[in-house]
């Protein structure tokens, strides 16, 4: 399996006071070291954008975007020089594992470049009129994310009293489709502002919740092998 990995969050996981270090970080790192105990093989690519964000789209790049490929000047192969090595990645990975916190309602404005950098016409969606109302449609197919996430406040879930206001995992599970993603799973912390028991018990549920996500990455052996091995 391939993992490609971004970080979001501006905090690391090494500061030497254990409340200071990114959760979401350590939900992630905590997925990764499970896969290992359960022997799952992987290799990782790491894109950490919380600590060194990507560029922001400007005209330039959008202007080179749209000049076809044996047209483009160098200047404009330049323009597209971050795209094209973040969507390199992003090709080779069959996993995508993002570790985000929720910064003012949705993702930080690091993550949201990246995927600026990544979603681009021609790349990773092509777009045809003939599709009538719905002309976009993803290039990439058969990846998985993993989304784990970290929040201050609480009720984000579906039914939650701040469903309304979650505007963190609804975007990313939006967006991944065009990424060529087909099975999201999505495990938060919350209650990290109110550091009470609450989010002790929000913590020890995901990352239960993680461990039971890295399990399921384990190859499946068919049914018919299990039963002659529960047989014999
Ligand atoms: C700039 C900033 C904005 C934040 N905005 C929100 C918010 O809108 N809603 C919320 O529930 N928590 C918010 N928080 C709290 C973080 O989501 C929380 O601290 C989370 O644990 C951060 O993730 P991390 O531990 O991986 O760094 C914000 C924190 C920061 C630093």
């Amino acid at each position: 399996m391939k993992i490609l990995r971004l970080d979001a969050s501006v905090r690391g996981d090494s500061h030497e006071r254990l409340s200071y270090r990114s959760i979401s970080r350590q939900l992630a790192n905590h997925f990764l070291s499970e896969l290992k105990v359960n022997n799952v093989h992987f290799e990782m690519k790491l894109r950490d954008v919380g600590k060194i964000p990507p560029a922001f789209i400007d005209e330039a790049w959008l202007a080179a975007c749209f000049t076809p490929e044996t047209k483009r000047t160098p200047e404009m192969q330049q323009a597209l020089a971050l795209s094209d090595s973040l969507i390199d990645e992003l090709h080779w990975a069959d996993l995508l594992l993002i570790s985000t916190p929720m910064y003012n309602y949705g993702m930080p404005a690091a993550l949201k470049a990246w995927f600026d950098q990544v979603i681009r016409v021609n790349k990773t969606f092509s777009f045809d009129l003939q599709r009538g109302d719905f002309p976009l449609a993803p290039i990439f197919s058969g990846k998985r994310l993993v989304l784990v996430s970290s929040t201050g406040e609480f009720g984000f879930e579906p039914g939650g009293v701040r469903e309304h206001m979650n505007h963190l995992t609804t975007h990313i599970r939006t967006l991944s489709h065009y990424l060529g993603v087909e099975q999201v799973d999505d495990v938060q912390v919350q209650f990290q502002e109110f550091a009470d028991a609450r989010h002790e018990a929000s913590k020890a549920q995901a990352f239960e919740a993680v461990a039971a996500l890295a399990k399921a990455f384990l190859p499946q052996v068919p049914k018919q092998i299990e039963e002659l091995m529960q047989s014999a």
